[in-house]
């Protein structure tokens, strides 16, 4: 009812209260409705507003006034950039300008995180210590231990012989990329209860979050309302996890101390290169926190893609473990000067990128001071968010851009320019696809989910064969979305799972 309220008779009272003589806004992107203020366009998002219905506005938004138009919330637009070249002028070109966050009126957990730091000196300490700690050479070695665990208990859900199993692999995939990262953020000493709690606590806190928030498009009074009922809740799962993410931490710290296991060897996870930085204890429960959030879910959701699109192209499949057999035997030959060529399955994992990106926008940008940006004004702390999926699906920039072609990353042929890892650097062709975002906020996890993503589909290729639940028809996998932060299968992956015996080619 309030929301109702909020959302319906405000606007019509400012609609008739103020007269619309904005007319020194003319070269801004275009908005649909007149601006008012305070609600901005938001009443027409009716009902709770979702990402899936701000979508939906905005596609046809752009097919009516092109690539960059813009939302008004309160005093300031938000500005949606559906094309490569201007994205690459703002985030590229312009990179300083572009490198600043919108602050929100409730942040929680993300509080003290590198996403929402102000661009400026603790933001880069933080975002370089991160970097290097994913750089490190321990990364491997988790690696390792993570992708057999996966095979492991894929193993054991497939034991049918013959026909194999149907299983829906989601849960498995979702377990194995949270082991691996709670590994590297955690060290790999903490006991499979805490594990099991971090995760339901993740789930449940991610559950509460109203997911428009991440647009900045939701007034502070409609989201008071949207988070009333679920605010109790919130807050208690936000306790229980900063109380069980302080005791691993401790627990960590106690073995640093005593000295345990501090020789060389030893990894340095993420918590120990924090305790060196010298926070506070509500600064690391955060980090950890943006750590696991930035991570998991949208390495997993990337991984179900992947094996979705493999199950449905079976030739595809072949393909790609006849690439890793080429690859593993000439290894063995010409150890060293081999020519670096992309393997297969990078092109596989780009392909999936590029068609399904976990984010379909950036996280929101602002900038620090008004510019213009190709023919637009935008103002300072304007609202600026990059439109991930319209780009890497635009048919000026892909030929036949709805179907899953991974050929399309070998040598000669249309995205052999680009990576996904340093995008932008050379130029706008490098950006006819940005999954991970480019210039200074892009995201610094890009490097290890593209080793993840394609070490784990190389597993999954070389120990099963991946096959319709129907093979007579073949095409059974519904690709259909569901849109949120971040856009899952609408239905989870249901496959039947061969255990090959003709593994041993590859030990
Ligand atoms: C497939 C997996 C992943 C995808 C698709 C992804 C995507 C993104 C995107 C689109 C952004 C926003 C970039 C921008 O606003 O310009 C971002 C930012 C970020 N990501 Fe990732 N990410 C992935 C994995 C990771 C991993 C593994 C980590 C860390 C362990 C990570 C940590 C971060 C952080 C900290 C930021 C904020 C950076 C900043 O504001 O300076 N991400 N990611
Ligand atoms: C496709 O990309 C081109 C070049 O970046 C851009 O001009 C065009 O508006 C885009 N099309 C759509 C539908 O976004
Ligand atoms: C988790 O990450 C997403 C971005 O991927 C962000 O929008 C969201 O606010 C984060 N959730 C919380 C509870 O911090
Ligand atoms: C994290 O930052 C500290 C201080 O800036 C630095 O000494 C340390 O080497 C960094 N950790 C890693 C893993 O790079």
């Amino acid at each position: 009812m309030l929301l109702l309220l909020c959302s319906i008779v405000l606007p019509l009272l400012l609609l008739i209260i103020i007269s619309n003589n904005h007319n020194g806004h003319s070269s801004l992107p275009r908005a649909p409705w007149p601006r008012l203020p305070l609600i901005g366009n938001l009443f027409f998002l009716h009902h709770t507003p979702t990402v899936a219905s701000l979508t939906e506005v905005l596609r046809r938004l752009h097919a009516v006034h092109g690539p960059v138009v813009s939302l008004w919330i309160g005093s300031k637009p938000a500005i949606f950039i559906a094309c490569h070249g201007i994205a690459h002028r703002a985030l590229v070109n312009m990179d300083t300008t572009f490198a600043h966050r919108p602050t929100s009126w409730y942040t929680g957990l993300n509080s003290h995180g590198v996403n929402s730091a102000t661009y400026g000196s603790r933001w880069s300490r933080l975002r370089r210590n991160l970097s290097s700690h994913l750089a490190g050479e321990h990364v491997a070695g988790v690696l390792r231990s993570s992708a057999n665990r996966l095979v492991k208990s894929l193993e054991s859900a497939a034991a049918g012989e013959h026909g194999g199993d149907v299983v829906t692999p989601s849960d498995t995939f979702r377990h194995a990329v949270f082991g691996f990262f709670a590994a590297l953020c955690f060290g790999e000493g903490v006991e499979e209860d805490k594990l099991r709690r971090l995760r339901g606590l993740h789930a449940e806190i991610i559950s509460l979050i109203v997911e428009l928030d991440a647009f900045h498009l939701v007034p502070v009074f409609v989201q008071v309302v949207c988070y009333f009922p679920r605010w109790r809740n919130l807050m208690r799962a936000q306790r229980s996890h900063h109380v069980l993410v302080t005791d691993i931490i401790s627990a960590r710290r106690r073995r640093r101390e005593e000295g345990v296991g501090c020789d060389v060897a030893e990894p340095r996870c993420y918590v120990d290169t924090l305790l060196g930085l010298g926070l506070g204890e509500d600064e690391m429960v955060s980090l950890c926190w943006e750590y696991m959030n930035a991570s998991v879910k949208t390495t997993t959701t990337a991984l179900e893609w992947i094996m979705a699109r493999l199950v449905l192209h079976q030739d595809i499949q072949q393909k790609l473990r006849d690439d890793i057999a080429r690859q593993a035997s000439s290894d063995h030959t010409t150890c060293g000067e081999r020519r670096r060529r992309r393997p297969f399955v990078e092109a596989v994992v780009l392909e999936a990128l590029r068609l399904h990106p976990p984010a379909h926008y950036l996280l929101a940008h602002t900038t620090d001071k008004d510019v213009t940006l190709d023919k637009h004004v935008i103002p300072k702390g304007s609202i600026v968010n990059f439109d991930v999926a319209s780009i890497g699906r635009n048919a000026t920039l892909w030929t036949e851009p709805s179907v899953f072609r991974p050929d399309r990353f070998m040598e000669g042929g249309e995205g052999t320019g680009v990576h996904c890892t340093n995008a932008g650097c050379g130029g706008p062709e490098t950006m006819k696809m940005i999954p991970f975002g480019a210039g200074r906020r892009a995201c610094p996890g890009a490097g290890v989910a593209m080793t993840v993503l394609q070490s784990f589909v190389e597993d999954l290729v070389r120990r099963f064969k991946w096959i319709p639940v129907d093979s007579n028809v073949g095409t059974d996998v519904d690709t259909t979305e569901k849109q949120g932060i971040i856009t899952e299968m609408r239905v989870p992956l249901q496959t039947r799972l061969v255990v090959r015996r003709d593994n041993l080619l590859f030990e």
